[in-house]
């Protein structure tokens, strides 16, 4: 590698920036502000979805105030990494038992709707004592399957992004804003 390469940022691959971190957290204290009235004297369970999910779960976390236990899961839908195919495999299941707790599935991105069709349908069947789903951000354009998010913080246009948990093959889950990916990356 050659000292160029390194020296690359993966800035340099961000067409247009969507949602800055300011932008972000301030969406994210608004959807806790919700959740804390919504789930007090309840049996909070956070169920995040790895990986994309875990940055916005981290910051959601620390500004509930009631008490919640968090879990994961993780899913891989088949199909090239930039379109959601619609089949969804466990790849990672939950460790805790569901009975009981109120469950709130936290998202990172709601597109086709696929990912959580399939996952609510799944965690319904385990009997919690309610399930619903936080998304951070909703790309509605693209929705395949009836999903309505419960709660949802930001709106995103039909481009694909990255940032904030969010990735293209891996890759800039850690800018801490939300952007659009160059199209030359990725086509
Ligand atoms: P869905 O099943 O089409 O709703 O897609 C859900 C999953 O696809 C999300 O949890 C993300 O991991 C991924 N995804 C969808 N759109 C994007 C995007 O624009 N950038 C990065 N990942 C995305
Ligand atoms: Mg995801």
């Amino acid at each position: 590698m050659g000292l160029k390469e390194m020296r690359t940022s993966i800035n340099d691959d961000i067409e247009e920036v969507l949602f800055t971190a300011e932008e972000i957290s301030t969406a994210v204290k608004r959807l806790a502000e919700q959740i804390n009235k919504d789930y007090e004297n309840k049996n909070l369970l956070l169920v995040s979805v790895l990986k994309g999910a875990v940055v916005f779960l981290s910051d959601l976390l620390r500004e509930i105030t009631i008490p919640c236990a968090i879990d994961f899961m993780a899913v891989s839908s088949y199909g090239s990494s930039s379109e959601s195919s619609g089949i969804v495999k466990i790849v990672k299941d939950l460790d805790i038992k569901l009975t009981g707790y109120d469950v709130l599935i936290v998202e990172d991105i709601l597109d086709s709707g696929n990912t959580l069709q399939y996952l609510t349908g799944l965690l319904k069947s385990r009997k919690p004592a309610s399930l619903k789903v936080c998304t951070l951000l909703d790309k509605p354009e693209r929705r395949e399957a009836l999903v309505v998010p419960d709660y949802f913080g930001l709106k995103v246009p039909n481009s694909f992004i990255v940032g904030y948990g969010l990735d293209y093959r891996e890759k800039y889950r850690n800018l801490p804003y939300i952007g659009i990916l160059k199209r030359n990356i990725y086509e």
